[in-house]
Order: structure tokens, then C-alpha cells, then sequence
């Protein structure tokens, strides 16, 4: 491929030679070729027929989040997230953090478009068929002292809708201006009204609240965060997004980290064995979330607003893990050394001797990969009961979660 990036128009000079018609027939039919292999591999839209006939038949997806999202963002900006994560699919460190795919990633499946291409990754990117802003670590609330100490990810979610703004602005520019980049790698500017808009953004506001914070403080925090995620749905809303996804937050009493972290007394174990205050905070927050969605439904009618119970799946999941051929739910593949909880790509110094930390044998049947990640079976398990709407409050499933889904 040519290095065309944005902002650098490569036009092509009619060249003059003149040919014999044999030799003009074969090169004719190296370009089909080419541009044959050129579309399979590189322009997926031979795949996205998938959808037609689900309704909506989304040209692509934005995606606002964390790590829970991310599909190497944060691995793009800062650092490559090592092995083993990658390890189930993708065969190689994907930039997500798990041993596979995210939920997202089961979410484009459905839709029949490729998975997303990070934003801020500069290798490789085709946005096609849409754009991934969430990195590892972000928060709703805006960098701060808080936030920057507890080594969270800065680009929060203010800073994301800025560079979905960007995105935005600098394509429409350059199919304007007729770049054939444009039209190979950027989403046509009509997508950008028809594109599904999924959020899973909060968990690391409330990791980093924990941190500093008493649970009393931390409920009284929540209010501010579900007020700011709303802003950024009219926001996007004001840009010309019409059809929204929007995770709520899974019980994060129940991540291996928080049991190891915060090894809950016998008055706060529910049962489980998950962190019980922890995982009310969370409610208390998904109930306040699901006000705001509520509101804004009123505010924008001609929007599409689905609002997806992610807490009810993970929880069911860890509640009845044996039964569906789950190991213990509490357990993780990687990143726990006794009562200690590690990154699982480093190496751990337990009193003084540094230890290698060797993943699970079967990353298929633990439900969190590293303590804090659902692994790629989890996701896929998720992915697979909220798709056809069941844990949406509206009971619509995700191939009709447009305004107006033409009927199948
Ligand atoms: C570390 O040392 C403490 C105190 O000697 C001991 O109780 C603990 O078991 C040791 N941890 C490990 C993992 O060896
Ligand atoms: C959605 O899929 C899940 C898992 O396959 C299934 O248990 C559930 O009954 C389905 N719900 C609907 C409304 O189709």
C-alpha cells in the first residue's frame, strides 16, 4: 500500500505511454485482480451485507470507552500490551486487554463489519467502517490529580468526543476535496448519521473513587458522572448521531482485583464471595444511568436510545458460572500470585524474589482473564445474550437499535 495518510491528496497523473491492446488487456486484468485482492483484504465492505435485512444496516460504528472497548488505543499511544494477552484470538497482543476479543468486537461481527480500528492508531488504520476512541484506563470525569496519580488513561471522555470531532471534520474536508484516501479508509459522510454510537465508559471512575474515596463520598459522586455522560450523547446527538448503544456498568465487586484488593468482611461477602458495597455503588450508579437515558429520550425523539443491562449478564454469569462450564469466578488466568494482584504481562517481586506469573492452561473456561478483564469467552458469552435485546430496556435487539429499522 501507498503511504497516503490524511491531509496528503494523492492524485494520480493520466501517464501517456501508449500500448499495445495485448499488453493494455493484461494490465487491465491485473488491476481487477489487484483491486479484487485490494477490496477483500483491505475494505471489508464484502462482508457487511450481514446485517442487511436485521433493519438498520449500520455503515459503522463509533465507539466511546475503556478498556473494556478498547481495541489498541491506549496500546497505540503509550505502550504495546504484551503477551499473553491476544493469546485465544488474534494469536498475537491485539492492543485489547484480554486473551481475545472484546464485546465490541462481537458487536461488529453481528453487524458484518470489521472490527474497529483504534483512533489514535497510526499503523495499519482503515475507518472505513468507523472509528474506536475508548482507551484502557479512561474516565467520564476529566483528568485530574485524582485521576492522573491513580495511573488512569488521560484521554477521557471529554477529549475522546473532541477527537471524534476532529474525525469528523477533517473527513467531510477530504471527500470534499476528492482524496481517494477518503474514500478507501474513511467513513463517507453520509455514514456519519447512520452509524451506531456504543459507550461503555465508568468503571474506572469508580475504580479511582474507591481508591481515594469513602463509599458515602462515592454516592454522592455518582450524579455527576451519569449527568456528564449524558452530555456527551447530546453532544454526538448534535453532531448527527441518531442511533445509541450504551453499556451500563458490570458488578465490579465481583472482579478477582476487587476481592483481592478490598477482601470484603463478613457483613459486606455476598454470595458470591464478591465485594457487596462495591457492587451496590455500581447499581446505584446503572439506576442513575438509566434515568439519564430516560431524559434523554424526551430531549431527542428522533434518537435511538438503547440502553443495555451489561450488570445482569456478567452478574449471571459469576452467579451460575459451574453451570455453564465456567472455572471459579473468582479466580483469573493471569495477574494473581496468592493474595497479590499483578499486571499479568510483569513480573511479580513477592518479598524480594521476582517471579514469572504463567497464564491459566484454559483460557476458555475462566470468566476473568487478568483480574480486572473479562476474558474472550466471558465477552462472547455476553455478547451472545445482549445482541438479541433481551437486556435492553427497550427489548430491542441490536440489528433494529436504529431509529427507523426498515422491516426485515
Ligand atoms: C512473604 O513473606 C511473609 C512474611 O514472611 C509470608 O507470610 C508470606 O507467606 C510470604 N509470601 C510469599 C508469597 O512467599
Ligand atoms: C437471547 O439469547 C440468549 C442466549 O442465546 C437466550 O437465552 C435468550 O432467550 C434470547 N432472548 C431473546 C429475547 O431472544
Amino acid at each position: 500500500m501507498d503511504g497516503a495518510r490524511p491531509g496528503n491528496v494523492i492524485r494520480r497523473q493520466p501517464h501517456s505511454t501508449r500500448r499495445s491492446p495485448l499488453e493494455a488487456a493484461v494490465a487491465l486484468a491485473l488491476l481487477i485482480i489487484a483491486y479484487w485482492a485490494f477490496s477483500a483484504t483491505r475494505s471489508p465492505s464484502n462482508v457487511s451485507r450481514a446485517n442487511s435485512g436485521g433493519g438498520c444496516n449500520f455503515p459503522a460504528i463509533f465507539n466511546f470507552g475503556d478498556s473494556n472497548s478498547d481495541t489498541g488505543g491506549k496500546s497505540a499511544a503509550f505502550h504495546r500490551i504484551p503477551y499473553p494477552n491476544g493469546v485465544t484470538f488474534f494469536g498475537k497482543p491485539s492492543g485489547r486487554y484480554s486473551d481475545g476479543k472484546v464485546i465490541l468486537d462481537f458487536v461488529a461481527e453481528k453487524l458484518g463489519l470489521p472490527y474497529l480500528t483504534a483512533y489514535l492508531d497510526s499503523i495499519g488504520a482503515n475507518f472505513r467502517h468507523g472509528a474506536n476512541f475508548a482507551t484502557g484506563g479512561s474516565t467520564i470525569e476529566p483528568l485530574n490529580t485524582r485521576i492522573f496519580q491513580g495511573g488512569y488513561s488521560p484521554i477521557s471522555l471529554d477529549i475522546q468526543l473532541w477527537q471524534f470531532e476532529q474525525f469528523k471534520a477533517r473527513t467531510l474536508e477530504l471527500h470534499e476535496e476528492g482524496s481517494s484516501y477518503a474514500k478507501t479508509r474513511l467513513p463517507r459522510p453520509e455514514d456519519f448519521g447512520k452509524a451506531l454510537y456504543t459507550i461503555d465508559i465508568v468503571q474506572n471512575d469508580l475504580h479511582s473513587a474507591l481508591e481515594s474515596m469513602t463509599e458515602e463520598q462515592m454516592l454522592e459522586l455518582l450524579p455527576s458522572l451519569t449527568t456528564r455522560l449524558a452530555g456527551a450523547v447530546d453532544k454526538l446527538y448534535q453532531q448527527g448521531a441518531r442511533a445509541f448503544w450504551i453499556h451500563n456498568t458490570g458488578p465490579i465487586g465481583c472482579l478477582p482485583f476487587s476481592v483481592i484488593t478490598y477482601p470484603p468482611e463478613p457483613n459486606n461477602v455476598d454470595g458470591n464471595g464478591c465485594v457487596a458495597s462495591h457492587n451496590e455503588i455500581a447499581q446505584a450508579l446503572n439506576r442513575l444511568l438509566k434515568d439519564q437515558v430516560s431524559k434523554l429520550r424526551l430531549r431527542l425523539p428522533d434518537a435511538k436510545l438503547n440502553f443495555i443491562d451489561l450488570y445482569s449478564v456478567r452478574y449471571s454469569l459469576i452467579s451460575e458460572a459451574k453451570k455453564h462450564g465456567f472455572a471459579d469466578p473468582l479466580g483469573c488466568c493471569c495477574g494473581r500470585y496468592g493474595d497479590r494482584h499483578f499486571d499479568c504481562w510483569k513480573k511479580a517481586v513477592v518479598n524480594g524474589t521476582e517471579i514469572s506469573l504463567t497464564p491459566c492452561r484454559d483460557p476458555l473456561k475462566v470468566i476473568s482473564w487478568d483480574g480486572v478483564h473479562y476474558s474472550h469467552a466471558a465477552n462472547e458469552w455476553a455478547a451472545e445474550r445482549i445482541i438479541n435485546g433481551s437486556l435492553s430496556d427497550i427489548h430491542v435487539p441490536l440489528l433494529e437499535s436504529c431509529p427507523n429499522p426498515a422491516s426485515p
